[in-house]
């Protein structure tokens, strides 16, 4: 038995895995043809009146949001805001049975439970029927700052990173009220629950990596420095035909064999991505020229690196793209994890040019005998020497080897079926 601990890459409820196995129960379904998000999207700004109030906005009460809870009448609320999402049911990816869970109430922790980063607002602005009407307890959210204070003073500690901010009562005495919150001012809320924060950065290259997959570089604001941790994700957003489309990426380091990245300035991300023939983001972002913007989240993800603390024996099972958290972890793993004595990647694709950074992988392994990659085609050419197939008991079990006194970790990531097929197997 291989010491294998619980928790893998990404770890089961971690939007990494494209359907997570069981447990959480968020699947896919397969939508009815012509319901696809640019369906959704073509249908929604037909200029239809999709709320059954043409145009008009209203105050919603609890009793009457309640009474919107059918199949054919259904309206739910998130952060505060009511939707018809009758329109929609056909055309929501966790299918009907999932929406109507929502059906008549406040569905915001539902919602955030199984894709927070899921940009609601721009998908069902035509389906918006108003604002929850406030209740006389709900006042304490925020507040208007600037009518109640001035900024005094502001001390940066930039070597314990600090930054010190004293304001000043603009009167003197009790303050009766806390006022309204300003729009995205949202800072009394916990992080998680408030919506993910994006900011514009900047295309300023594009690598080609092989036949469909590109290294995007992209450039954070003027003075930002982001920190996205090994295993984490960030969401990328833009505007397609007038309606925001959000897909998460992994940043990916440089290079295989440089510097990491966090001794680099952290001010600008790579992200190597594949683009889809019938890809809604991926077609668009491929379109981008350099200096064109693109909205970029802060990092998300429940990935963990405390439990590779003590491990010796990493072994990476990448497919296709899953590649791309598998990059840092290597790095990691070779440069700052000296208990790690053996990373051993098994990275399946179909053919053998689309093994993303083939030589740089073949390079790693030739120049450190701590590192091993050993890659499987599904479809090889006859000129293939390598080894043939698919991910199989068989080959795990041959691949994860676990040394006398070793203490082994593995990660899997891919697309969906392989994720669950080799969880399956090495739990
Ligand atoms: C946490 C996380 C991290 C990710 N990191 C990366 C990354 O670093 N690089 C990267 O290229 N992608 C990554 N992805 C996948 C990415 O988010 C998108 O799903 C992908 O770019 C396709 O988006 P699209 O809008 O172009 O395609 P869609 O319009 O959503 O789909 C178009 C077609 O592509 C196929 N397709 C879409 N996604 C996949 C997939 N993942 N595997 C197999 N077939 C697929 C579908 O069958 C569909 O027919 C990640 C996904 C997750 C969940
Ligand atoms: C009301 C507004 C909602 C909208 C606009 C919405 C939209 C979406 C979208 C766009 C996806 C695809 C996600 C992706 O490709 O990454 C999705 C998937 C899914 N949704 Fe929703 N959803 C809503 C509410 C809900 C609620 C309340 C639930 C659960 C109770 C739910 C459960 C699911 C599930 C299980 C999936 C499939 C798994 C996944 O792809 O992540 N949705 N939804």
């Amino acid at each position: 038995m291989l010491n294998i601990p619980t928790q893998s890459f990404p770890a089961p409820s971690s939007q990494q895995r494209i359907a997570p196995s069981g447990q959480s129960g968020r699947n896919k379904v397969a939508l009815k043809p012509g319901h696809s998000l640019m369906d959704w999207i073509r249908f929604s700004k037909s200029g239809k009146d999709l709320t059954g109030l043409r145009g008009r906005r209203i105050e919603v009460t609890e009793e009457e949001l309640q009474k919107h809870n059918r199949r054919d009448d259904c309206w739910t609320c998130i952060r505060g805001m009511v939707y018809n999402v009758t329109p929609y049911m056909d055309y929501h990816p966790g299918g009907e049975e999932e929406l109507m869970k929502a059906a008549g109430k406040d569905a915001t922790d539902l919602f955030d439970q199984v894709h927070r980063w899921v940009n609601y607002e721009s998908m069902l602005k035509e389906c918006l029927v108003g604002r929850m009407a406030a209740k006389g307890s709900t006042a304490l959210k925020g507040m208007h700052i600037h009518s109640f204070l001035s900024l005094s003073t502001v001390h940066t500690a930039n070597s314990v990173g600090k930054i010190q901010i004293t304001m000043r009562k603009q009167a003197k005495g009790k303050w009766e009220s806390l006022g309204q919150p300003l729009e995205f001012h949202n800072t009394f809320q916990r992080k998680k629950d408030r919506a993910l924060f994006y900011r514009d950065c900047v295309l300023v290259a594009k690598t080609e990596v092989n036949h469909n997959t590109f290294v995007f570089k992209l450039q954070l604001p003027r003075g930002t420095v982001m920190h996205v941790p090994v295993g984490k994700h960030v969401y990328l957003k833009a505007l397609i035909q007038d309606t925001e489309v959000v897909r998460p990426y992994t940043p990916v380091d440089q290079n295989l064999t440089g510097p990491t990245q966090h001794s680099l300035q952290e001010s600008d991300l790579y992200l190597m991505i594949k683009v889809y023939p019938d890809g809604v983001f991926t077609q668009h972002l491929n379109t981008l020229h350099i200096g064109d913007h693109l909205s970029v989240s802060s990092p998300e993800g429940t990935f963990s690196l405390h439990r590779l603390l003590d491990a010796t024996n990493l072994y990476l099972l990448a497919a296709g793209t899953g590649f791309t958290p598998m990059v840092r972890l290597i790095h990691l793993a070779l440069q700052d994890m000296d208990g790690i004595r053996k990373t051993k990647l098994l990275f399946f694709n179909r053919r053998e040019e689309d093994i993303l950074w083939h030589s740089e992988l073949d390079e790693l392994a030739a120049n450190d005998a701590r590192f091993q990659v050993e890659y499987i085609l599904s479809e090889p050419s006859e000129s293939w020497t390598g080894r043939n197939g698919r991910v199989t008991e068989s080959v795990l079990n041959e691949f994860l080897i676990r040394p006398q006194g070793s203490k082994c970790y593995v990660c899997t990531c891919g697309p969906t079926a392989f994720t669950e097929l080799t969880t399956g197997y090495v739990l």
